[in-house]
C-alpha cells in the first residue's frame, strides 16, 4: 500500500532524524520505503538547493526563491516521489508544500493564493496524506540547529538560519495555523529526547495506517 508522508517544522525540529527512525520501523513492518527531502531529492532538485542556500545568495527576492523552490518541487515530484508511489512505496519526505506556505508565505509575505497556483502546478496536485508537524519552541530548535552546524562543522549557516527570530517565530505560528486547519496534519511535541518523538511519532502513523486499512477493506 502506498502512501505519502511529509514532515514540517522549524530549523532544529529534528525531522531528519525521525524520518530516519520511522523508515526504520515500517521497514521492520514490511513497507518499501522511499526516504527523500525538500529541496533536493534528485540532482537537478539538488543543485537548485545550493542556490537556494548559499549564504552568499542575499540578494535573491523573495518571488525568485519562491519559483526556484518550485521548479525542484516539479523535478523531484516526476523523478522520485509519483514513481515511489506507483511502485508501492511509503514516501518519507522531509519538508513539502506546506513549508512554502510558512517560509514564502508567512516568512516572506507573499500572497498565499500565488503561493497555492504555485504549489499546485509544481506538484501536479500531489498532496501528502499525512503531515506530521515536529513542534518546539523557538530557542531549542535554533540551538540545536546551530550545534549541529558546528558538530558537522558546515562553512556556514545557511541563509535561513541567518533569518532573525521573528522570521522564525511567524514561521512557527504559520505551520501552527495550518495544522487547525487542514485535517491531514498531526501535531507531534518535538521538544524531548530522540527516543520520546520516535515513539510519538510512531504511534501517530499507526493509528494513521490502520485508519487507512480499515478504510481500504
Ligand atoms: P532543511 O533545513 O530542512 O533541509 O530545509 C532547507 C531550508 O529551506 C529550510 O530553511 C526551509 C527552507 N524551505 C523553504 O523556505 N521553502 C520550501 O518550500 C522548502 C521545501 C524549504
Amino acid at each position: 500500500m502506498s502512501f505519502f508522508i511529509s514532515f514540517e517544522g522549524i530549523e532544529g525540529s529534528g525531522k531528519s532524524t525521525q524520518v530516519l527512525r520511522l523508515q526504520s520501523s515500517l521497514e521492520q513492518q514490511g513497507h518499501k520505503v522511499t526516504v527523500t527531502r525538500e529541496p533536493g531529492g534528485c540532482p537537478i532538485a539538488n543543485a537548485v538547493r545550493s542556490i537556494l542556500l548559499d549564504p552568499a545568495n542575499h540578494a535573491m527576492v523573495p518571488r525568485a526563491e519562491l519559483l526556484l523552490y518550485a521548479a525542484a518541487r516539479a523535478q523531484h515530484v516526476d523523478e522520485v516521489i509519483r514513481p515511489a508511489l506507483d511502485d508501492g512505496h511509503v514516501v518519507l519526505c522531509d519538508r513539502f508544500i506546506d513549508a512554502t506556505m510558512a517560509y514564502q508565505g508567512a516568512g516572506r509575505g507573499l500572497d498565499e493564493a500565488l503561493l497555492t497556483a504555485i504549489n499546485d502546478q509544481a506538484t501536479g496536485g500531489l498532496i501528502p496524506d499525512l503531515t506530521l508537524l515536529l513542534d518546539l519552541p523557538l530557542e531549542i530548535g535554533l540551538s540545536r540547529a546551530k550545534s549541529r552546524n558546528n558538530l558537522q562543522s558546515l562553512e556556514a549557516e545557511s541563509r535561513f538560519e541567518l533569518e532573525s527570530l521573528t522570521f522564525h517565530n511567524r514561521v512557527r505560528t504559520a505551520y501552527l495555523d495550518q495544522a487547525q486547519r487542514q485535517d491531514r496534519f498531526r501535531v507531534i511535541d518535538a521538544a524531548g529526547d530522540i527516543g520520546a518523538v520516535a515513539q510519538r511519532v510512531h504511534t501517530t502513523v499507526q493509528r494513521f495506517l490502520s485508519g487507512r486499512i480499515d478504510h481500504d477493506i
